[in-house]
């Protein structure tokens, strides 16, 4: 075990906790009751790593398009690389696949270093790039098998193709199959060597709201499956979603990294709860005599600041003894929309530039 102190982000309070080496864990401050997460110091060991990148770098000419990047991925997390079109993904997890070549910098998979011994790791890799292609006069059962051959270890793919719910599609040619058929197809292909590692390049770009959703719980199933998840994306919406650890990229270096609730404790504006269409006078001054923050809105909402989240019982309590009538209560939180444009002044949905 080793102890470390903290500060807490909020009442400033250091308070000190104990954990195992590299281990990340939640905690509540003792002062104010807001919580955040720890990450104990000590080296993870290689048991728990999948993916070490130390200070990668890639230059074309002028342009240093991924920019001296450090950060590791644990075994059994889905990890996603986010940031707008441009940042820098591909570059990056095309190095870390041994297709790029880096300008500098380390990567290691399960421990070896990549650029000694990356025929060990590969069959240990599975991959879908991006805007994935495939033989369009192939069946999906024709296809497996073809890049099944490419490796030593294989999987079952009549299970492959049960666990990406392609059993309907199996004797259908590939250019004869939906956007979202064609992905789930990529990624079935990177699983036909029983890979550690996934690596998914953007791999619902394109597709309709729910061909996504069908390709996100394929995505999902793997983690179950205990596989390692290298997924990049520009959809927040995907990261929120799927992954348990995330990194933003922006212009070559990441900005931010952490799972959805350290980022949104880190980074985020506190949560507000919006009491809509309250008709009790007298709520403002109540709500202020507790000692929350409140504003009136344009449209006459109350919004109460929450500071942290045991609080919310304490306003709903306040509001049900003191009889307040209101028509609904929504509370919302920062998404990582708004964390990306807070750090970056750009919006994750435009290009880098
Ligand atoms: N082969 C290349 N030669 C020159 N510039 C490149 C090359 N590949 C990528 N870039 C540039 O590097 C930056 C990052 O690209 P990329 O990694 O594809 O971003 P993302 O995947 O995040 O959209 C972009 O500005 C892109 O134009
Ligand atoms: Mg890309």
């Amino acid at each position: 075990m080793v102890t470390m102190d903290a500060r807490c982000p909020k009442c400033h309070k250091i308070a000190t906790f104990s954990g195992k080496p590299g281990e990340r864990i939640k905690v509540t401050c003792p002062e104010c009751g807001n919580w955040g997460w720890v990450t104990f110091n000590g080296s993870t060991s290689d048991r728990e790593t999948a993916i070490e990148v130390s200070h990668l770098k890639k230059i074309y000419g002028e342009l240093a398009a991924v920019n001296d990047i450090s950060f590791s991925v644990r075994k059994g997390e889905i990890f996603a690389f986010l940031g707008p079109n441009g940042a820098g993904k591909t570059t990056t997890v095309e190095m870390i696949e041994s297709i790029r070549q880096p300008t500098t910098g380390d990567i290691k998979i399960l421990g070896e270093d990549i650029q000694m011994s990356f025929d060990k790791v590969k069959e240990k890799i599975g991959v879908l790039p991006q805007e994935f292609l495939s033989f369009e006069r192939l069946t999906v059962q024709e296809t497996l098998v073809y890049f099944s051959n490419l490796f030593q270890r294989h999987a079952n793919i009549d299970s492959i193709i049960v666990s990406m719910d392609l059993k309907t599609s199996e004797n259908m040619l590939y250019k004869n199959l939906s956007g979202g058929l064609k992905q789930r197809v990529g990624v079935a292909i990177a699983l036909v060597n029983d890979p550690d590692i996934v690596f998914l390049d953007e791999p619902t770009t394109g597709l309709d709201p729910k061909a996504r959703r069908e390709v996100w719980e394929v995505i999902a199933g793997l983690r179950k499956r205990g596989k390692t998840v290298f997924l990049t994306t520009h959809y927040m919406e995907e990261a929120e979603y799927l992954a348990d650890h995330i990194a933003i990229i922006h212009k070559g270096k990441i900005i931010a990294e952490g799972s959805l609730d350290e980022l949104i404790s880190r980074y985020g504006d506190e949560s507000i709860l919006r009491v809509k269409n309250c008709k009790s006078k007298g709520t403002i001054d109540i709500l202020r005599s507790h000692g929350f923050e409140v504003k009136t809105e344009g449209n006459g909402n109350i919004a109460v600041r929450i500071d942290y989240k045991e609080r919310v019982l304490e306003i709903l309590s306040i509001l049900k003894h003191e009889c307040v009538d209101y028509d609904t209560i929504d509370i919302r939180r920062s998404n990582l929309e708004e964390i990306f444009l807070k750090l970056t002044g750009a919006r994750l949905s435009e290009g880098a530039t």
